[in-house]
Order: structure tokens, then C-alpha cells, then sequence
């Protein structure tokens, strides 16, 4: 089987944790093999990294800095564990990406042009196959991640952030249809399971022979 790339963006509070699971629950079943991870994390050095970009003093460092850091983490994931186990022919599911960078560092000011470098940098040919942009109203996620409780420095943003960043994230689905797909996030989970799913099914050769 050929390994595929899966990842999932989107606003805090927009469920991509636990759609990420459901999916690698659905693959695993119907027989492949399948690596969940995250990011800010996913390798020993970049969970290290993540650890100091999501406490507190975080926060201290500027959306530049934040950017490089994230990036950095990122490179070490790619380098140690997604690009290996691609492949080796596991479907790779990621819950957040690139992506994330573009959105989050871009709603608070660094520019397109710097993203892009960084990005082109450090993903290379690891692109995903297919990203699930999960989308719900900034307030609405905002409520999730309150409910939740042990919010990050990233998830106490104001609204109009939020909704700058939900936007990025709708632009990148625009710009990029080919790799992306939105999904409403608002509805009940099992509905955005299966229209996950279906997607998935649809554009990958996730259960046919290579
Ligand atoms: P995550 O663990 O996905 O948190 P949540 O479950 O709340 O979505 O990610 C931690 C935070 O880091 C999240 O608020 C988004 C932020 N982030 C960035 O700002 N840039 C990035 O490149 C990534 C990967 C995450």
C-alpha cells in the first residue's frame, strides 16, 4: 500500500483532535496502518518545543520568533517520524500542519511572504495529500476550548483574531482545492466523521494495492 498524508486544521475548539482519532479508528480497521500524531509535538524534540511555545513564557516571544519555532519543531517531525513512516507505507494522520503556521503566525502580523519561505523550507515534498480544514464560528470554538479548561496562551486570543484566523484558513482551502476540503464543524460529530470519510475515500487510494 502507498503511504498517504492526512492532516487536519482549524480554529481552537473545532474538533480536530478528536476527528483525527475517528479517522485513524476507521483506517486501522478496514487494515492499514496507521501513524497519528500532532503537531506543535509528535517527535521527542519537537514535544520539547511545543512544551516552551505553549507555557506561558510563550507568549513572551514575537509572532516571528514563534514562527521560527514552530517551523523548527516541525522540521525534526517531518525529518524523524512523518517522512519514515510515509514511506513506509502508513497512512499519516496529522493533527495540524503548515498550515496552522500560515493562520495563526499570519493573523498576528508575520507577513505571507516570510510564511511562505519558512513553509517552503521546512515541508519540502512532504505536502499533504489531503487537509480537513475544520470550520466553525470563532465564538463557537472559543466556547469548546473554555469548557475544556487548560486553554494555551495561542487559545485566549480575542474574537477578532479568531476570526482572522478562521479566514486564513478558509483562504488557504480556496487558494489550494486540490489538497484541501472544508468540513462544518458544527455539526454533530458523528455527521462530520462521516462526511470526513467520505471525502477521504473519495480522493485518496487509501484501500487499494499501490
Ligand atoms: P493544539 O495542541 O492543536 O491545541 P488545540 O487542541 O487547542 O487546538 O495546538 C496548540 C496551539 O498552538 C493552538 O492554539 C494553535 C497553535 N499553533 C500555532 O500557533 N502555530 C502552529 O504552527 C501550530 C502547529 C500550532
Amino acid at each position: 500500500m502507498k503511504g498517504a498524508f492526512v492532516t487536519f486544521e482549524g480554529g481552537d475548539g473545532a474538533g480536530k483532535s478528536t476527528q483525527a482519532r475517528r479517522l485513524a479508528v476507521t483506517l486501522r480497521a478496514k487494515g492499514r496502518t496507521v501513524t497519528l500524531t500532532r503537531e506543535p509535538g509528535g517527535s521527542p524534540w519537537a514535544e520539547r518545543l511545543r512544551a516552551a511555545l505553549l507555557s506561558e513564557h510563550g507568549a513572551e516571544l514575537s509572532p516571528a520568533e514563534q514562527a521560527l519555532l514552530f517551523a523548527a519543531a516541525r522540521a525534526d517531525h517531518v525529518d524523524t517520524l512523518i517522512a519514515p513512516a510515509l514511506a513506509a507505507g502508513h497512512v499519516v494522520i496529522c493533527d495540524r500542519f503548515a498550515d496552522s503556521t500560515e493562520a495563526y503566525q499570519g493573523a498576528a502580523g508575520v507577513s505571507a511572504a516570510r510564511l511562505a519561505t519558512l513553509g517552503a523550507l521546512v515541508v519540502g515534498d512532504t505536502v499533504p495529500d489531503l487537509t480537513i480544514v475544520l470550520d466553525c464560528p470563532a465564538d463557537i470554538g472559543h466556547v469548546r476550548t473554555a469548557r475544556r479548561g487548560g486553554a494555551d496562551p495561542f487559545d485566549r486570543a480575542e474574537t477578532q483574531i479568531r476570526e482572522r484566523r478562521r479566514q486564513a484558513f478558509l483562504a488557504i482551502a480556496a487558494r489550494e482545492p486540490g489538497r484541501c476540503a472544508v468540513v462544518d464543524a458544527t455539526q454533530p460529530a458523528d455527521i462530520v466523521a462521516d462526511r470526513i470519510w467520505r471525502i477521504a475515500s473519495e480522493r485518496l487510494a487509501l484501500l487499494q494495492a499501490a
